[in-house]
């Protein structure tokens, strides 16, 4: 094994020690003045990370609240549908990985008019196409900002303005965008915002964290939505900073930390460091010889926090040996999803990666590859993976 173990899924991703640590603190009352204090100061790093992303620590921010959900951003797509869709509201989902396939599923079942904006999976969606679905009659836009499962980011700003212009809600799924790259509510029209604690946050994961803002506030309907995930309840509850069933604290403890880290970081430089760390990836994988997956074309470009990557011929079909492979060498990276499985690998650079560690994702790949017989440049990787680092 050559040295710690290192963690390059696309979530859950590294946590830091003092998050760990966090998470260790003697157990309270979720009805507490000590819980409330640490709901605020979650919600209030992860506002600022919605309201802070963009360059120059420019505010982005739009009235609103910010609220933390005990459970992962499947939760927080559900409760975003759930509370603005009634049985017969037209809503338009664009499709073209498998969660904005999960997207559209959620949506399917609180209306039978769901239009899929839809391309193969790792392929562009052309803003036309978004144009020519979203009508007046539209009532809600979902989106997947960084699709995950192929390593595209979907053009935000130009489908907000379309769903904009029809007074349509604009709900974005930032889930591996939002803390680790650009992201702007008032730019982008975006109405209610998503994201995950276990991905660019580098929180645990099981809770995830919502923007709201007062236009998407306004159009929500508590009571037709699953009991659980009743939004009215939930901005009433966390007035006082409290969630309305019980809090997974030790989970908010970690999140706590993990924001207030960005924070010290600032969003600006975390975002260069993605977009950097990311590019090296890229560069290595190409220099070394492979392909990556995704086609970016229109306006939708390459993800800067994660890298899917073509399996070889010669390997595709079966990666069972070459994953066995990057496990002897103590890292983990992710194969495939759904009929992507035996197709691609993909690598992430969210959180708080070393650049070391963004190398030797390179070098595992490389060696991996070799040994199950691929015809790799590992060392011209290397060198065009630490030229993007310098
Ligand atoms: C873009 C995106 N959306 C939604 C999800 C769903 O997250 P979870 O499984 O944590 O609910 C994921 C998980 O990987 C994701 O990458």
């Amino acid at each position: 094994m050559d040295g710690d173990f290192l963690l390059l899924n696309p979530g859950p991703v590294p946590v830091s020690d003092g998050v760990r640590e966090a998470m260790s603190a003697p157990m309270m009352s979720h009805r507490s003045a000590k819980f409330e204090a640490i709901y605020e100061r979650a919600q209030s790093g992860a506002e600022y990370v919605f309201t802070h992303s963009t360059p120059g620590e420019t505010d982005t921010s739009v009235p609103g609240e910010t609220l933390i959900f005990n459970g992962t951003a499947t939760m927080a797509m559900e409760a975003a549908v759930a509370n603005v869709v009634e049985p017969g509201d037209e809503v338009v989902s664009l499709v073209n990985g498998k969660f904005g396939r999960r997207f559209a599923r959620i949506a399917d079942r609180y209306t039978d008019a769901v239009t899929r904006v839809e391309v193969p999976w790792g392929e562009s969606i052309p803003l036309a196409d978004v144009d020519a679905a979203v009508s007046d009659e539209t009532t809600m836009v979902t989106m997947v900002h960084n699709e995950t499962s192929t390593g595209l980011q979907n053009p935000a700003w130009g489908v907000g303005r379309i769903a904009r212009e029809s007074d349509a809600i604009f709900v974005l799924d930032g889930v591996t965008s939002i803390g680790g790259d650009v992201f702007s509510l008032e730019d982008w029209c975006v109405d209610i915002a998503l994201t995950d604690a276990q991905k660019a946050l580098a929180a645990p994961p099981g809770t995830s964290a919502m923007y709201l803002t007062e236009r998407a506030a306004d159009r929500i309907d508590g009571e037709s939505a699953p009991f659980y995930e009743d939004l009215d309840w939930h901005l009433r509850k966390a007035d006082s900073h409290q969630t309305p069933f019980t809090s997974a604290i030790p989970l908010y403890l970690g999140l706590a930390e993990a924001v207030e880290e960005i924070e010290s970081e600032g969003m600006p430089a975390r975002i260069a460091r993605h977009h950097r760390q990311a590019r090296a990836f890229r560069d290595g994988f190409t220099e070394m010889g492979l392909d990556l997956f995704a086609t970016a074309s229109d306006h939708t470009v390459l993800s800067n926090t994660l890298t899917a990557v073509s399996l070889p011929e010669s390997i595709r079909g079966d990666d069972d040996e070459f994953m066995a492979a990057v496990a002897e060498r103590n890292v983990s990276i992710s194969g495939g999803q759904a009929h992507l499985g035996g197709e691609i690998f993909r690598v992430s650079n969210m959180g708080r990666f070393a650049d070391e560690d963004i190398v030797r994702g390179v070098r595992t790949v490389g060696e991996a590859m070799t040994d199950v017989g691929v015809d790799v440049d590992t060392d011209a990787g290397i060198a065009a993976a630490n030229r993007r680092l310098e």
